[in-house]
């Protein structure tokens, strides 16, 4: 019989000595070595120290050196092994039809907008690019008051999107299918929360192979990370209300954006909970931008 003490003691060490990448929700193998031994127990992920000297069941074990196996040897993160991840307040089922929930874009939401939006409540906020629904559900959460629209192209992204609206009972949240903000009306959004896949082909090309457990719809977006990007401008531009505001995260593509877009001033972000590449940027800037075309979505 072993201690989770002791487990947990072995689980960080083959974790550690295993040369993993992590960056898929957790900080590190200590990290991840709790959430495996308690998932594996069928513990709550808040469980505390109380237990650490209870033994272990023998199916806990069990179940515990099964996860390992995945871990270590299939370079599985961890949030695809025990299926859930938590982003902020929630926590959210997870699988390999959409990315593991760690935007930095959730501390724009804990902020409540501010100070780039001006207005008291957002009425209508969009989640484009949604996968499994982390941010926009954690927008419906923090604003009750708002409606919000969780959208993204892969019918598998947006099953567990709905998967995970009806798991948090959100009803200001409504998932839908769609290219991009192709199907909203124009001036009728005011937060648009954009996590594209952002990634450009030298990074691909580079990536840990954890990496290759996700979807590659959701990283892959050309030369230069900016495949989506443009048109996604060029739409926010048309769907946001005058006062509305776009948070649009693309990491590493951040120089290529700037380089594309000279006049337009997007306001790279500090975020309190680390990230980077998340900038903001005003309706009245993209409205006024001559480096978008003016035609709009192709339907609206
Ligand atoms: C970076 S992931 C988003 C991850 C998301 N924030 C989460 O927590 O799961 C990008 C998402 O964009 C979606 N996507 C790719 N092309 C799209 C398009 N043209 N229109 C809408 N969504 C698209 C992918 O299916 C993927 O789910």
């Amino acid at each position: 019989m072993a201690t989770f003490r002791e487990l947990l003691i072995t689980t960080e060490s083959q974790l550690e000595a295993a040369d993993l990448y992590f960056g898929h929700g957790y900080f590190d193998a200590h990290d991840e070595a709790v959430a495996l031994v308690l998932a594996a127990e069928g513990l709550d992920p808040l469980t505390g120290s109380e237990i650490l000297d209870c033994e272990m069941s023998d199916t806990g074990q069990q179940k515990l050196r099964g996860f390992l196996r995945q871990r270590v040897s299939d370079r599985r993160p961890t949030a695809y092994i025990i299926g859930y991840a938590a982003l902020g307040a929630l926590t959210f089922s997870c699988d390999k039809r959409a990315l593991v929930p760690r935007s930095p874009l959730m501390s724009v939401i804990h902020e409540g907008y501010s100070p780039w939006f001006s207005q008291a409540v957002p009425e209508r906020i969009v989640d484009v690019c949604c996968g499994g629904g982390s941010l926009g559900l954690l927008a419906a959460y923090h604003s009750p008051a708002s409606t919000v629209f969780l959208l993204d192209i892969d019918k598998g992204a947006l099953a567990l999107a709905e998967t995970n609206r009806r798991g948090q009972e959100l009803p200001n949240a409504r998932c839908l299918r769609a290219d991009l903000l192709a199907t909203l009306a124009p001036d009728s959004v005011d937060i648009i929360l954009a996590n594209p896949p952002y990634v450009d082909a030298e990074d691909m090309s580079n990536l840990p192979q954890e990496f290759h457990h996700e979807p590659r719809i959701a990283l892959a977006a050309g030369d230069d990370g900016l495949d989506l990007v443009h048109e996604l401008l060029r739409q926010a531009a048309h769907v946001l209300t005058s006062h509305g505001v776009l948070f649009l995260e693309v990491g590493n593509s951040a120089p290529a954006l700037a380089k594309s877009y000279p006049n337009i001033a997007f306001t790279w972000l500090e975020l309190y909970n680390g990230g980077h590449g998340v900038c903001a940027v005003s309706a009245s800037e993209l409205k006024h931008s001559n480096d978008l075309t003016d035609s709009g979505p192709s339907q609206v």
